[in-house]
């Protein structure tokens, strides 16, 4: 899971983007002419949408960045005849044949469709109040952030992908919690729509390796990952999971940071590190064999083992657990009831329980990290991600 991280961080603004604004940025000048009634985009437009592209804030997703490097292809150079890379050559393949299923599409036709396109995604950012952050002010798109009943609280919102997280969203839950530990609320709240808590990390992040190499891309993410779990250990206030269904991976291992954590009889908690060949992160080495006791805690983080909602419940990394038909209603109504506790008194008891471990956590969370690089290196780690999205293709 904390690959992930690893692998989408540079996803996002290496492989295509950098492509497109430097490799490919020397093609001579057109000239401007009308076919078909359409105003034909010109090269300076061709132009002005390859600089407007590198002023996007939001990433636009990978389907879209292929889009984007397909037609730039297909207008600066033409059809794709270049030899298909190999099956395990995960980003080039994806390129390539995103180039290739453009076919016979002319090189004018591309340079309008990329300005087309680039076009929409830079007006679609256009600065809009969400009504899904009221409170915040901050937008999302991977998350709902609701304040409420003196409640910040913070929804997993990719409910179709079982809410795995993609780079974006590891910003910008980092971001909610930011944006939590200083506003008026009194507790904050982490859960997820729809049947899961969170799946982990978004397994797709591991295709996408930046032109620098894996060993960059393994030292930025565990940067990222490392200021992911900071967020959580320094978190301020009373920090509670409402678990309303399955977690993996860090959804899983981050819960030993969390001071309260309430569980739907549904869920189930696995940290599968070593069947993807990785290992622990979220403080998990430490604070699991302190809350479940240190066998448990290695059947939990070494083998793989799988976790109900009651066992966890009885190891203590889940404090309560309820019926799934009246989780949501019984969780909110007690939740609701602590909101309206003093704010100050909770914040500075919190303080004192956690302070004389912050230090120890951010050590062991630097540990975790440096292990993780290397592991995200490693064969075993590429072999079992590659069996994954074998057994997916295979489906
Ligand atoms: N990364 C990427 N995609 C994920 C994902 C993840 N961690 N978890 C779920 N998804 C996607 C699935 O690929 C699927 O996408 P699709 O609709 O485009 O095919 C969608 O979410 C729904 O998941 P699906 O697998 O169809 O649901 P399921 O109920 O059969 O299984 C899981 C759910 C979570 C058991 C299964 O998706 C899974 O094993 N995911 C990987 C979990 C994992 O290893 N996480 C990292 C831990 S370290």
């Amino acid at each position: 899971m904390a690959a992930s991280l690893l692998l989408a961080q540079n996803a996002l603004r290496l492989p295509f983007h950098r492509a497109v604004r430097t490799r490919w940025c020397g093609v001579p000048a057109l000239s401007i002419y009308t076919t078909a009634g359409r105003m034909q985009a010109s090269q300076q437009d061709f132009e002005k949408a390859q600089n407007d592209l590198k002023t996007l804030k939001k990433d636009p997703g990978n389907e879209v960045k292929l889009k984007l490097y397909a037609l730039f292809k297909q207008a600066t150079q033409g059809s794709c005849n270049t030899p298909k890379p190999g099956m395990l050559d995960f980003v080039n393949k994806a390129k390539w044949d995103a180039w290739k299923s453009l076919g016979s599409l002319s090189t004018d036709e591309a340079r309008n469709s990329y300005v087309d396109l680039v076009s929409s995604l830079v007006s679609s950012e256009v600065p809009a109040k969400d009504a899904s952050s009221s409170g915040s002010g901050q937008n999302y798109d991977t998350l709902q952030v609701v304040s409420e009943d003196n409640i910040t609280k913070i929804f997993l919102n990719r409910p179709d992908k079982k809410n795995a997280i993609t780079l974006q969203m590891y910003k910008e839950i980092g971001l909610a919690l930011d944006e939590a530990a200083k506003d008026d609320s009194v507790i904050t709240v982490l859960t997820g729509h729809g049947d899961y808590f969170c799946s982990g990390n978004d397994l797709n992040n591991f295709t996408n390796i930046p032109p620098e190499g894996k060993e960059k891309m393994a030292n930025d993410s565990a940067v990222i990952l490392e200021a992911f779990v900071s967020k959580f250990i320094d978190f301020p206030k009373p920090l509670i999971a409402v678990v309303n269904g399955p977690a993996v991976g860090i959804s899983v291992t981050i819960l030993g940071l969390f001071d309260i954590v309430y569980a739907t009889d549904r869920a189930t908690f696995h940290t599968p590190f070593s069947q993807l060949g990785q290992s622990p992160e979220g403080c998990s080495s430490y604070t699991f064999p302190r809350i479940m006791g240190l066998s448990k805690a290695v059947e939990v983080l070494l083998f793989n083992k799988l976790l109900t909602a009651n066992e966890a419940c009885k190891l203590g990394l889940v404090t309560e657990v309820f019926p799934d038909s009246t989780f949501q209603k019984e969780v909110w109504s007690r939740l609701k009831a602590y909101g309206e506790l003093p704010k100050n008194s909770l914040a500075y008891s919190k303080q004192l329980i956690r302070e004389t471990e912050k230090e120890k956590l951010h050590v062991v969370n630097v540990q975790e990290c440096e292990r993780l690089k290397e592991r995200w290196l490693s064969e075993e780690c590429m072999n079992a991600i590659i069996s994954f999205f074998q057994k997916k293709a295979k489906l």
